[in-house]
């Protein structure tokens, strides 16, 4: 069920580079979100008009009601959010979207992210049984965020930076390619991914060549967040003539089923 709360601000900080992590008091979203959600926000600059921005929900304490995003200032919108001081408010709609199903017990989670979507799997880092295998990648270590967080968790994190330096020089790609390989004589192991599109396509190709399915949550453009628009829409499988209908990322997603996808060539 989603809400719409004017939430305080408790915490907004720079966590290095241009990434921030925002808190918010937001009870009744905090108490509702399942991994995957996001939430909408109304920007604090256009306040005299509705633009509202998705934004993945890193974590939530639903006994504080404490509400997390971690967001990157990337133009006067997001800028302004960072100058968003403790004791402000932000207008908030959540949880909204489809997210990741909960990892059944007996088979291994392996997260896949890549750059700042690492922090969008925090929250299915922190309810997934143990062992839970973290594989983030990124061009440089600097875009790889709450690391320290993820291991105080209990989780293995594996980097791949394409600079080389930290973790593995190359592809977040190269570390499931080992992952999948060391799960072979296991149960199938539970994949799910969060990162840009080719990265998720690329997983994608990976799990179902090995007859795994995987979660994969798709960036996409969004402008309502709830569905009106049509902004948002991408291509699904469908039992129909086509082979496939399409389906809005923002109320069918952003979470979906790697084999369900179809990938515009
Ligand atoms: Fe409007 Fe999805 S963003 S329908």
């Amino acid at each position: 069920m989603k809400h719409q709360e004017t939430a305080t601000v408790t915490v907004n900080r720079p966590l290095g580079g241009s990434y921030y992590r925002l808190d918010l008091a937001a009870p009744a979203i905090a108490s509702a979100a399942q991994p995957g959600q996001f939430v909408h926000l109304r920007l604090p600059l256009f306040q005299h008009r509705v633009l509202r921005r998705p934004f993945s929900i890193c974590d939530t304490d639903p006994a504080s009601g404490r509400l997390t995003v971690v967001y990157k200032t990337v133009g006067e919108g997001t800028e302004h959010l960072a100058r968003l001081p403790a004791g402000g408010t932000a207008d908030l709609i959540g949880p909204l979207g489809v997210g990741f199903s909960a990892p059944p017990t007996g088979r291994l989670p392996i997260l896949v992210a890549g750059g700042y979507g690492c922090a969008a799997t925090y929250l299915l880092a922190k309810h997934a049984p143990r062992p839970c295998l973290c594989l983030f990648g990124a061009r440089t270590v600097g875009d790889l965020l709450l690391l320290d967080e993820f291991r105080a968790l209990g989780c293995e994190v594996r980097l791949a930076t394409e600079d080389g330096l930290a973790g593995h020089r190359g592809l977040v790609t190269d570390l499931l390619v080992d992952a999948l390989a060391g799960a072979a004589d296991g149960p199938p192991p539970m994949v799910y991914a969060c990162g840009p599109n080719p990265m998720l396509r690329a997983v994608s190709r990976l799990v179902l060549a090995r007859g795994i399915d995987a979660e994969i949550s798709l960036d996409h453009a969004m402008c309502c967040g709830v569905g009106a628009c049509f902004a948002c829409v991408v291509k699904r499988r469908a039992a129909n003539d086509d082979g496939w209908e399409y389906v809005r990322t923002c109320v069918d997603g952003p979470v979906f089923r790697a084999s369900d996808t179809v990938w515009d060539t």
